[in-house]
């Protein structure tokens, strides 16, 4: 029987589907392991259930001779060095798919609260402000009727346009390759390149893959292209957008507001977004449903239970190995 190790704490069914067909490891702390910790619960484990807080890289992977596959509990997989996997032979998987609508709707949950600044009305009632019911007192911005820019057009990139069409707004995007015309019509959604996205979007969200290509995809002179009413939402990866030249941009109001769902270095944030009332954060919570949670941890688990089973595993990331 192959030995597995689960690298933290997920629901007592997906270990009990492993225990089915492997020696499970299961670590049921809900912390990350240190590097170290990692690779020692690694020794002579053939697969692990890993989280995208498990950094797998070429020191780990040349400690861990006996690894054949990691399955990542996420569908980003920037906690992996895919090149390296390939090179060590070891398959690497993810979770696309059944995390798409439940990360739509956290990007819909920041437009609206960014737009109507709920958060801070919220925190401004509970401090005991309230007087009473003023004609011009805490004035937001329309979503309806509004210009949706989504940058990065993939799956989830397109269920968050699917969902515009309830706001009547007009929807613009920019991605790599260009979506296949039926697609452009399900989402009534209309290809412009990324500055024309910059400049016409009143509400951004961005939904790319984290890669050296898409650092700092947001920065100075990026923000610097955005209307000033316009707000920006990173429901993606921290390291998109250049958390600096955001938090300068919100403080200047040179863009209206943002909704940060992920940061550079989190769960370490700027203490200066802490200052700021334009800005709603949350702490990585995108695909964070009860069921949706469910689902990533069981479809991992079925990637490293068909990957032992000598199949090819339905997630499998490694271009080259079949
Ligand atoms: C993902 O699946 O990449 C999410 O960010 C993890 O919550």
């Amino acid at each position: 029987m192959h030995k597995v190790l689960v690298t933290r704490a997920v629901f007592e069914p997906v270990v009990e589907r492993l225990r089915q067909h492997f020696e499970v490891d299961y670590h049921a702390v809900d912390a990350p392991l240190t590097p170290d910790e990692l690779v020692k619960k690694l020794a002579g484990k053939a697969g692990a259930l890993t989280m995208p807080t498990d950094r797998i890289d070429a020191p780990l992977l040349a400690a861990c001779p006996q690894l054949r596959v990691v399955c990542n509990s996420a569908v980003g997989y920037n906690n992996f060095d895919l090149d390296a996997c390939s090179r060590a032979g070891v398959m690497a998987t993810n979770t696309p798919g059944v995390l798409d609508d439940t990360t739509a709707d956290i990007a819909w949950s920041l437009i609206l609260a960014s737009a109507r600044r709920i958060v801070a009305a919220d925190k401004w009632l509970r401090a005991g402000h309230w007087e009473g019911w003023k004609f011009k007192d805490w004035l937001g911005t329309d979503v309806h009727h509004a210009t949706l820019g989504i940058l990065g057009m993939g799956r989830i990139g397109q269920a968050i346009a699917r969902r515009a069409a309830g706001f009547s707004m007009r929807v613009i995007y920019h991605n790599r390759r260009r979506l296949a015309e039926a697609s452009e019509r399900e989402c009534n959604a209309t290809w412009l390149t990324k500055n024309e996205l910059l400049r016409n979007a009143d509400f951004l969200v961005l939904m790319l893959p984290y890669t050296p290509e898409s650092h700092h995809a947001i920065g100075a002179a990026e923000l610097a292209l955005m209307k000033p009413t316009a707000h920006l939402f990173n429901v993606a990866r921290g390291g998109i957008v250049d958390d600096a030249a955001l938090i300068e941009a919100l403080q200047a109001r040179r863009i209206a507001g943002a909704g940060l769902d992920v940061f550079e270095a989190e769960p370490e944030l700027d203490p200066r977004f802490f200052t700021l009332d334009n800005v709603v954060l949350t702490p990585h919570i995108g695909s964070a449903s009860s069921a949706t949670r469910m689902k990533m941890a069981l479809l991992a688990a079925d990637n490293l239970i068909a990957a032992l089973s000598g199949d090819k595993p339905p997630n499998l990331l490694n271009a080259f190995i079949d």
